[in-house]
């Protein structure tokens, strides 16, 4: 008997037995007689969604493009990056335009116009300061797309946008090294909402072309950790990797300031900060931790007008020793309740945020 596996070979010798390889029962746009791949979007939340992985891909190009033009080759050795380092930064520019290019190609399919690049303020002042802005800019830029990229309404284009992000998520790590940071430290990248992302974004936008695509999702008060450690007091350089005491440990007490919603912010100030559509209290109750495979609730403490602290939680994703869940750059919220959501839901405790921001863990 003859196996399956060579009737393609057969078929390519003798011309008569033509048969397809078998391929097993299921799957999605994997057959010849399937309808061929449409590369556009299929709906608002499409749209909504790569308009704005757009918005990313045009901050990232400027900040790249900027730290190269801004810092002198002395500013950049003085950091541990040499020459070939800044070219790779400059490529990861050129990058950033084949992204904006593939996002602006898909959003605008349908004679939709695709945002164009807007203006940006930024507030760092030394080269160690922009790379370490830069983990942090992509680590939002890389899990605000893994949250909806499951969720498109079009695969063809969920299956672009994937091999532009991956690219994305080595720039992350190559930020976190050339921050002197251990580059990758958790076992799972997270995922995040697209309302969580806008809400770190949009901040440092300042203006846009006027007609520019409105970015629909909603714009969380701003959470700020007053007391977050940094990747950059110990005096690590630039490596490819770095054994360092952790910045952070279970058991630690984190404060926080949070913003009251109704605040003008994103570009041209043209945006209002609002609350998850469900929060009943104008005062959150936990902090949710963000990260990994995994979001955490420890019960926060009150203790003024906009400040509130809670413990830093332990836990791991697989009850292992060096898989714990609070690590790297990850995502912290304040909410009403304790909501218990999944990767693939995850998206359902925006109803419940009343401010959201950023934690370096590690
Ligand atoms: C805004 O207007 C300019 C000039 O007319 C046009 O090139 C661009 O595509 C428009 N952009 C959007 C997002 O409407
Ligand atoms: C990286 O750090 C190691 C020590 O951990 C050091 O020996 C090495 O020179 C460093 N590499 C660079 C490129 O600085
Ligand atoms: C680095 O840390 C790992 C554990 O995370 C340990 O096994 C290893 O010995 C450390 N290396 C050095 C050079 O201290
Ligand atoms: C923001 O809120 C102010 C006052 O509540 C309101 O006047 C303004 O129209 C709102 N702007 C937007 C863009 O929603
Ligand atoms: C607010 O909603 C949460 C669940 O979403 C519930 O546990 C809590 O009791 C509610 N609080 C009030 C004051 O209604
Ligand atoms: C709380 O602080 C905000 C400004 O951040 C202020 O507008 C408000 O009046 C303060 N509320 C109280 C009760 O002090
Ligand atoms: C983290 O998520 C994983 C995967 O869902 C789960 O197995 C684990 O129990 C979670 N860990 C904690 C501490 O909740
Ligand atoms: C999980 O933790 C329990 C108790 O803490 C321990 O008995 C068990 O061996 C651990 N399992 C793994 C796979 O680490
Ligand atoms: C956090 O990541 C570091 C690597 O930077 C690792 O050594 C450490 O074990 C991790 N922490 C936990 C609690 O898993
Ligand atoms: C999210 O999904 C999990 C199953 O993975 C489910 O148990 C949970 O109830 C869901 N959360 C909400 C808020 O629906």
């Amino acid at each position: 008997m003859l196996s399956t596996s060579l009737l393609p070979v057969l078929a390519l010798i003798g011309g008569v037995l033509a048969a397809p390889a078998p391929i097993p029962s299921g799957g999605v746009g994997v057959r010849s007689n399937d309808t061929p791949p449409v590369y556009h979007t299929m709906s608002e939340f499409d749209y909504q969604s790569l308009s704005l992985g757009l918005y990313q891909e045009w901050i990232e190009l400027d900040l790249f493009n900027y730290g190269v033009e801004r810092f002198s080759a002395e500013e950049f050795a003085a950091a541990g990056l040499g020459a070939d380092d800044v070219s790779l930064i400059q490529f990861m520019a050129n990058q950033e335009v084949g992204h904006a290019t593939l996002l602006s190609n898909i959003v605008s399919a349908y004679g939709r116009p695709a945002a164009l690049q807007c203006k940006y303020h930024y507030d760092f002042e030394t080269v160690r300061d922009f790379v370490n802005f830069c983990q942090r800019l992509t680590r939002w830029g890389e899990s605000g797309v893994y949250g909806f990229l499951p969720h498109l309404d079009s695969r063809p284009s969920a299956q672009l946008l994937l091999q532009s992000i991956t690219t994305e998520a080595r720039q992350q790590m190559i930020f976190r090294q050339f921050s002197g940071a251990f580059p990758m430290p958790v076992y799972f990248e997270t995922g995040i909402s697209q309302s969580m992302g806008w809400s770190l974004l949009s901040r440092y936008i300042s203006s846009c072309p006027a007609n520019n695509t409105r970015i629909e999702w909603p714009i969380f008060p701003w959470l700020s950790v007053t007391n977050e450690p940094s990747l950059l007091v110990d005096g690590y350089l630039a490596n490819i990797t770095h054994n360092r005491t952790s910045l952070s440990e279970p058991g630690r007490t984190v404060t926080f300031a949070y913003d009251a919603p109704g605040k003008s912010t994103g570009p041209d100030n043209s945006y209002n900060t609002s609350v998850g559509g469900l929060v009943n209290s104008t005062v959150p109750k936990f902090a949710a931790w963000i990260s990994q495979l995994n979001v955490t609730y420890t019960p926060l403490t009150i203790t003024g007008n906009g400040t509130a602290s809670t413990i830093q939680p332990g836990g791991y994703v697989f009850n292992n020793t060096n898989d714990g869940i609070v690590n790297g750059t990850m995502f912290i919220g304040l909410t009403d309740t304790d909501l218990y959501v999944t990767p693939y839901n995850l998206s359902l405790i925006n109803d419940h945020i009343l401010a959201f921001g950023l934690y370096q863990a590690d």
